[in-house]
């Protein structure tokens, strides 16, 4: 149906262009349009989008036209796409004043805009629209509510050195919400459109962010169903919005290790679950096993899938990290390892980051494989775990020195805090690329490179400029 190729051209448009494998994406030259699934597009250069075989959009330079194809669904199915040209800003007559940094806690104080857009079945996306940050009208009956459908994201963005606004990664995070959607059923939207709302909405609130290192704004992405229905159905009204919280460093003082309760008895994800989404509903089940941890003195709890095998389950992640791993194997190999994205992992933007990061390194072997909770147990008592962290948009690494199991044991791997503040404190600007210096604090070193990338001391490709 056109509506529907044209629809799965923009989602694999929005992506990176060498990930387009879609029938109706061909190369200028190609005069008759492929039908095979299998074979990438490929190049950046010029792509006509085909529906049938009448070449509807050609792409000037490495972007295709993506408004252009959002106007052509908008003609085929009469219904409206998001269009970042349609954005209109309703600015606040009486902002807030601004908080002192000291008092920037996660997520307690937001900036004075929202970005909303609706969708409804019969007439696709209102026009999207920056306005003051004002309560949401829901009727009782919103099937968010009732059914948890729900899903969002949670990206940062930085001053740079340059004085420019920052995004880091921001596609992945759109790419991540659209997955999510789907998963749902909430209907796609525009994703690169809608990137480009929020980067205005970031323009709009850019006073709002502190010049600091460390300091950030944390953008909330939110996508809720908000059909006024009890019955549990596709949703056929729905809100996409953005939030803005200013947020301060995470280790004001210092970074610290925490320490994680083992937990075997509640799952956060399991098989054919939805574990890979970030969707509220997973978070949900996460607040009382964290209460319990919290009374046995740890922060977060670390899943471990217990699948039959007696004291031996399959390690997943912690509330909102992933985490990693780094030992000396039994032959005597560095290696890192993480779980692997099997369906009941979150696939971190910052995982995917240090993943390849290291990778780009080369310094030691780095797997993404099940880790079971016996090689974990072996390599701290073997002393062949050399380091711990989970990684995430909030901390970035956050090294893990203690895992408490329910029996009471603990196992222990030592932090080394000097080495790791001796890498955070030093220049910024002399870690990204491939470095020989010896690593003896990995979690130092990761963070101080990322760190270097998000404010723009170094130039990368993750580090998105918006102003
Ligand atoms: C369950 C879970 N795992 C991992 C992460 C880390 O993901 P990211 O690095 O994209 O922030 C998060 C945070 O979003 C999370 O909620």
């Amino acid at each position: 149906m056109l509506t529907t190729r044209l629809r799965s051209a923009v989602r694999a448009a929005s992506g990176t262009l060498s990930h387009i494998r879609a029938a109706t994406l061909c190369p200028c030259e190609d005069a008759i349009p492929s039908t095979s699934d299998s074979a990438p597009v490929g190049s950046a250069e010029g792509f006509r989008l085909y529906s049938g075989t009448a070449p509807l959009f050609m792409r000037a330079g490495g972007r295709l036209d993506v408004s252009a194809v959002a106007a052509a669904i908008e003609d085929a199915d009469g219904l409206a796409s998001i269009r970042s040209e349609d954005l209109v800003v309703n600015r606040t007559t009486t902002p807030k004043p601004k908080p002192a940094l000291s008092e920037l806690l996660f997520g307690r104080i937001m900036t004075d805009h929202m970005l909303q857009a609706a969708w409804n079945v019969n007439t696709g996306w209102s026009a999207p629209s920056i306005d003051p940050l004002a309560p949401l009208q829901l009727h009782p009956a919103a099937q968010v509510l009732h059914y948890g459908i729900e899903c969002f994201e949670g990206m940062k963005a930085y001053m740079g050195v340059d004085g420019r606004i920052r995004m880091f990664r921001p596609d992945k995070n759109m790419d991540r919400l659209a997955r999510s959607a789907q998963r749902l059923n909430l209907p796609d939207f525009e994703k690169v459109e809608y990137l480009e709302c929020i980067k205005e909405l970031l323009r709009v609130e850019r006073d709002w962010l502190p010049d600091k290192e460390g300091f950030s704004l944390y953008l909330r992405p939110t996508y809720i169903a908000t059909t006024p229905t009890l019955g549990i159905a596709p949703p056929s009204a729905a809100l996409l919005y953005t939030i803005i919280s200013p947020v301060g460093p995470y280790f004001p003082t210092g970074v610290k290790p925490i320490k994680l309760f083992v937990d075997t008895r509640h799952a956060r994800a399991w098989p054919g679950g939805v574990g890979d989404c970030k969707v509220g509903g997973n978070y949900a089940s996460t607040i009382r096993p964290q209460v319990q941890a919290a009374a046995l003195g740890c922060q977060q709890v670390l899943y471990v899938l217990d699948n039959g095998a007696e004291g031996d389950g399959i390690v997943g992640e912690s509330g909102a990290m992933n985490v990693f791993f780094l030992w000396r194997r039994k032959d005597g190999k560095k290696e890192l390892v993480t779980p692997p994205l099997d369906g009941m992992i979150l696939p971190g933007v910052t995982r995917d980051t240090v993943l390849s990061l290291v990778r780009s390194w080369s310094e030691f072997e780095v797997a993404e494989r099940p880790i079971r909770w016996r090689e974990i147990e072996a390599a701290v008592a073997e002393n062949r775990m050399l380091e711990m962290f989970g990684t995430g948009t909030a901390v970035i690494i956050q090294p893990i020195s203690t895992l408490l199991k329910s029996d009471g044991t603990a196992l222990t791997v030592p932090f080394d805090s000097a080495e790791t503040s001796r890498w955070i404190d030093r220049k910024p600007g002399t870690t990204y690329g491939a470095q020989k210096e010896p690593t003896t604090s990995l979690a130092g070193r990761l963070m101080r490179t990322i760190m270097d990338v998000q404010y723009g001391h170094t130039d990368s490709p993750w580090s998105v400029p918006v102003s």
